[in-house]
């Protein structure tokens, strides 16, 4: 299943494919493991500002394709590039094989956000990839990109969604990334006119911290995709702290490192329950 088809599925039937962040090459293997024991199909995301670290788009993009086949796994992984702001970045991704990208035009005027949004567009449809765009802006700090919550507009994402073509849009709705200074607000409201106006499938940014019952209702209201980047962060380096603290002596990086791999499994399984994803694989 092609990745937009795989999100409208989800918005028709009522859950959510939970967005992962990668942050090292070495979580690939958790993440798909979690999937695939919830028989969940799951999105693989690398920041654009974490891609060099990473190893670079086709390193990236061919390990992924290598890990699924070598776990022999069946459900979907989709690989998408998240917030770049980039076109040149964006075709690069769609070069290398990603299945889907994001260009993030928030910060620019709606018309400007439109039109380089529409390059993107033109170009990885022509190669049977998805685009996603983002009106509004999210709040708190992500890899580099900061910004303050800025609740979108309903022109702005009916621009975006028809003249730009997104196949996801991802409307700022309140939502933070990182940890939320006070309780986030969504707002549903403008959510559910968003939803009733554009029949397509949302992305929901910042996950982390929104109460299960918020995303539920998130999900109810046409978002197929979430996003989850710090609540797995934090579950690895909790496991690394407990793991050095608790063997002192201990340098093998193996027996450091599997620890963290379980905390990342077990992490992503707990999102996938969240988003409803179980056996939809
Ligand atoms: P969190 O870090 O808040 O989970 O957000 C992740 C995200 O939105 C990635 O784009």
């Amino acid at each position: 299943m092609k990745y937009n088809e795989l999100l409208n599925n989800a918005r028709d039937n009522g859950f959510a494919v939970p967005q992962v962040n990668l942050n090292e090459i070495d979580w690939i293997e958790p993440i798909i493991k979690a999937a695939n024991k919830m028989k969940s199909p799951i999105i693989i995301a690398t920041s654009d500002n974490l891609i060099n670290s990473l190893g670079g788009y086709e390193f990236v993009c061919q390990t992924i394709k290598n890990k699924t086949l070598t776990m022999q796994v069946n459900i979907p992984i989709k690989i998408h590039l998240d917030h770049s702001t980039s076109i040149a970045n964006c075709k690069k991704a769609v070069d290398v094989g990603y299945d889907s990208v994001m260009f993030d035009g928030s910060k620019l005027d709606i018309i400007e956000n439109v039109e380089k949004t529409s390059k993107v567009a033109t170009y990885a449809h022509k190669n049977a990839v998805s685009v996603e765009g983002e009106v509004g802006g999210i709040g708190g700090k992500e890899d580099g990109i900061e910004g303050t919550i800025k609740y979108a507009s309903i022109d702005d994402c009916i621009a975006l969604s028809e003249k730009a073509s997104v196949d996801i849009l991802a409307p700022a709705l309140g939502s933070a990334h990182g940890e939320y200074k006070g309780e986030p607000d969504l707002g549903f409201e403008l959510m559910k006119q968003i939803n009733d106006t554009l029949h397509q499938p949302l992305a929901l940014h910042g996950a982390t911290g929104i109460s299960d019952n918020d995303l539920k209702h998130a999900i109810q209201l046409g978002h197929a995709k979430i996003n989850f980047n710090t609540e797995v962060k934090k579950a690895w380096a909790q496991a690394l702290r407990t793991v050095l603290n608790n063997n002192p002596k201990l340098y093998e990086p193996q027996k450091i490192i599997q620890p963290c791999k379980q905390a990342i499994e077990d992490a992503v399984v707990n999102l996938i329950k969240k988003c409803g994803s179980e056996n939809k694989g």
